[in-house]
């Protein structure tokens, strides 16, 4: 199969067609780096500004990533030019090639790097959607559309077994959030299946994200059937006009294959996988059996939305060769060693376990558990595509 190098994408990074044009070409590309490498600059200073200025994180968190892009952006030119540059010289396309080469495969690691930073900022369970690294999720109001899940009928009594109605009102309001990131992961399962679409993917991979689709509407009718039947409050995921704004996939195949497989490995793996082992291991601890029910059905279906998103990743591999491997790579990287998801304070210490809800502790040993996994599958799958590939296959994903 033959893969474009990212270098090759845009006509911009195309050689030119006599070495006068290309000098010309590449001086072109030089201004315009140093431009977005000053805006980058300036960037970085305002967001260290904004960063000690206010006690809110996202201004200046949002000011620090356009400055990355504007880096980033204004290192692609540079390298441009500088192959650009190279080629003007007689005799030096294969040198060019080699640099160019060299920092496209340094750009793709950059880029995986970036894109699972924007992943991992906030730890939710399974897959979700986005907009500028934040999550994106459905308001509650009033309304029994999404909690028919068979147990508003059932009432209070039996499902938590205290008189504290404090307490039954904080673990239900737990129970909406849960169902809001369920609710949210139908948009991220379409988005998925219109990425998958877009970029020509194999018919069983398009089914099982459209299935995983189904299988997240039942969950968040679930979650919002089991809050409202402790605390009795009616109440559902409203409009979510957001969902529309979903970040899309870049016009280039290369750069498209390798944002769809880290957001699967980050998303789908990582996530899912995590939220399969933590909701597994509550559903044993859990004393409620109409929770614990719940808990091994979103489970199950949880653990077989990780392997999709495997297959995604393997597809991606399988498509755009090389060039995936090195985003997959600079995900390895970037992923946080630990993980931290909102939480109740109350919960933070295990004692709502028995309600279904997981405390730190449990979050942070399945997480390391499913990320040192992780790491091992994603080197035998890239030296595994580089074997067939390139003839090569002894990878460092350190
Ligand atoms: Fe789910
Ligand atoms: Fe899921």
């Amino acid at each position: 199969m033959d893969h474009p190098h990212p270098a090759t994408l845009d006509p911009i990074y195309a050689p030119g067609a006599s070495a006068a044009e290309a000098a010309l070409s590449a001086a072109k590309l030089r201004r315009r780096g140093a431009k977005l490498l000053v805006g980058s600059a300036v960037g970085f200073g305002l967001s260290f500004v904004a960063m000690m200025a206010t006690s809110a994180a996202a201004p200046g968190t949002v000011v620090f990533l356009v400055a990355t892009v504007l880096g980033m952006a204004g290192a692609g030119h540079s390298i441009a030019a500088l192959v650009k540059g190279l080629a003007a010289g007689p005799g030096a396309t294969g040198t060019a090639s080699a640099v160019a080469l060299t920092f496209g495969n340094l750009f793709m690691t950059g880029l995986g790097a970036f894109a699972a930073f924007l992943s991992t900022v906030t730890f939710t369970r399974g897959r979700q959607i986005r907009s500028a690294g934040k999550i994106l999720l459905p308001p509650v109001e009033t309304g029994d559309a999404w909690t028919g899940a068979g147990l508003s009928s059932s009432g209070p009594v039996g499902v938590i077994e205290t008189d504290d109605e404090a307490t039954r009102a904080k673990v239900a309001a737990q129970w909406r959030e849960n169902g809001r990131t369920e609710h949210a992961s139908v948009a991220a399962f379409a988005r998925l299946t219109l990425d998958l679409m877009a970029l020509g993917a194999p018919p069983e991979l398009v089914a099982d994200a459209n299935r995983d689709a189904l299988d997240e509407i039942r969950h968040a009718e679930l979650c919002f059937g089991l809050a409202r039947a402790i605390d009795g409050r009616i109440e559902s995921p409203g409009a979510f006009p957001a969902a529309a704004r979903a970040r899309t996939l870049s016009r280039s195949r290369t750069l498209a294959l390798a944002q769809l497989a880290v957001d699967s490995l980050v998303d789908g793996a990582l996530h899912e996988g995590v939220s399969a082992r933590i909701i597994a291991k509550l559903a044993r601890r859990c004393e409620a059996p109409a929770i614990q029910g719940i808990l091994k059905e979103i489970a199950a279906d949880e653990g077989r939305h990780a392997r999709h998103g495997w297959d995604v990743v393997r597809w991606c591999l399988a498509e755009g060769g090389d060039s995936v491997a090195h985003a997959l790579e600079g995900a390895l990287r970037a992923l946080p060693k630990t993980m931290s998801s909102p939480m109740p304070d109350e919960a933070r210490d295990g004692r709502w376990e028995c309600w279904g809800i997981m405390g730190e502790e449990l979050e942070a040993e399945e997480h390391e558990a499913t990320r040192v996994d992780l790491e091992r599958r994603v080197a035998q799958a890239i030296a595994a595509t580089r074997q067939a590939t390139l003839g090569y296959g002894n990878v460092s994903v350190g």
